[in-house]
């Protein structure tokens, strides 16, 4: 029996990359033998084993065969005779399919370390498109090395497309795809990921919503990139710079998709796509089941960046209408990631990208104003009267107090 390290950490090893966990795969043993060694199993369908010690995964060596459809349906083989090449080569990218010996010894038997010094993402053997997950992962990957000068390579793109074609991302469960989403936000260029799966077609399967806005004009005056594809990739790549947290990139991913549905005859013009938005955010976050901190924040967003970015125009009622529903007053937290967001899509247009955005200060300063009003001030009322007088004095103190929101005190 022979154990060898397998997959994302000799891959990232030899990027000089983080290594997150460690999988192995195992060669020439039985799952009674991992047994008896004192590894426990933890794949139902799979052989999958934990180290005794370490508690790093480690596979039996197998070969699959798809059965059915999605990523599930596959026939597993898995015997003492399944050789290392045989495993490796069911894997989905050649830079995933290396191994490494005890000794250091490096396995490569489908060119990986080739497709890592050329910067390709190369699918290893057609038995790629027997999982259509990988269209994701490999967006993914894609998003992750990008900035390291990885592109998918065009025969890979053919089979996600093939993919595409055949419908087999329609078996995928929405859970799955939220986790490559959600995954894929979190990387350094995101909107990466939205282009390559744009490129295969997948986009217009998954996302319709968003992938309606290519194509869709804006005004050039204040969208000198006039696509609205091509300001919302530029709102996520700001969103990135502002923010690590998935929600507020989520939420710029989403801002826009009124844009989609305006109708022809008002173009390039987008007035009320705020609220054209709100069904179709609804619409995505229930498809791909978004977690619903995910949604509010992109609802928010949806709805009120416009009220942002006019913050300095809008009267104190209209001030304090924007800070309720963006519960500015309770959630602080909340507050800052939508103000992330809307800073984002401000910065996310052509020569904008190093604009100052006051509005997020003017706008902390009336949250400000407007949590110095408290019940204690009017003692003498209760219920909806004292709720009456607490939201009159800051609609008062936020109209007295405009010219003074503008200068940071
Ligand atoms: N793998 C695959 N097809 C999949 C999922 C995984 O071929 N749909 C293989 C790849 O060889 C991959 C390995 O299983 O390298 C481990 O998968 P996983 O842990 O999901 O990914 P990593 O490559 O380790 O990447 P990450 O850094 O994202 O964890």
């Amino acid at each position: 029996m022979q154990t060898y390290l397998v997959g994302g950490a000799v891959r990232d090893a030899l990027l000089d990359y983080p290594v997150h966990e460690r999988d192995w795969v195992v060669v020439g043993a039985s799952p009674e033998q991992m047994l008896e060694l004192g590894y426990q199993q933890v794949g139902k369908d799979f052989p999958v084993f934990l180290h005794p010690e370490t508690r790093d995964e480690c596979a039996l060596a197998r070969t699959e065969r798809k059965r059915g459809h999605g990523y599930t349906g596959f026939a597993v083989h898995c015997d003492p005779g399944v050789t290392l090449e045989e495993d490796l080569l069911r894997r989905d990218l050649t830079i995933n399919a290396m191994a490494q010996a005890d000794d250091g010894t490096l396995i490569d038997p489908y060119g990986g370390q080739r497709d890592l010094a050329e910067r390709v993402l190369r699918h290893v053997s057609e038995a790629f498109v027997e999982d259509p997950l990988r269209v994701l992962r490999t967006a993914r990957f894609a998003a992750r090395y990008a900035h390291l000068g990885f592109t998918v390579a065009d025969e890979t793109i053919a089979l996600m497309a093939e993919i595409v074609r055949q419908d087999e991302l329609a078996h995928l469960p929405p859970e799955r795809i939220w986790i490559e989403l959600d995954r894929a936000l979190g990387e350094r260029n995101p909107e990466v990921f939205v282009e390559v799966l744009r490129e295969c077609g997948a986009l217009a399967r998954l996302l319709p919503e968003l992938d309606a806005l290519f194509g869709i004009p804006q005004p050039e005056q204040h969208h000198p990139e006039i696509d609205s594809g091509v300001h919302t990739l530029m709102v996520l790549q700001q969103a990135v710079k502002l923010s690590d947290a998935g929600d507020v990139r989520f939420a710029a991913l989403l801002h826009d998709l009124g844009k989609g549905v305006t109708p022809a005859g008002e173009l390039p013009r987008h007035i009320g796509h705020e609220h054209r938005g709100i069904r179709l955010v609804k619409a995505v976050c229930q498809r791909i089941k978004a977690p619903n901190q995910y949604r509010d924040l992109a609802l928010k967003v949806c709805e009120f960046h416009l009220h942002s970015h006019r913050a300095m125009e809008l009267r104190g009622k209209t001030l304090l209408k924007l800070l309720r529903a963006t519960d500015a007053l309770r959630r602080p937290d909340r507050f800052e990631a939508f103000l992330a967001a809307c800073e984002a899509d401000a910065r996310g247009r052509k020569g904008s990208e190093e604009s100052p955005y006051p509005q997020a200060d003017y706008l902390r300063r009336a949250r400000e104003i407007a949590l110095g009003v408290n019940a204690r001030m009017f003692p003498n009322l209760q219920g909806k009267a004292m709720g009456e007088a607490i939201a009159g004095e800051q609609v008062r103190r936020l109209d007295a107090g405009r010219p003074n929101l503008r200068q940071p005190s």
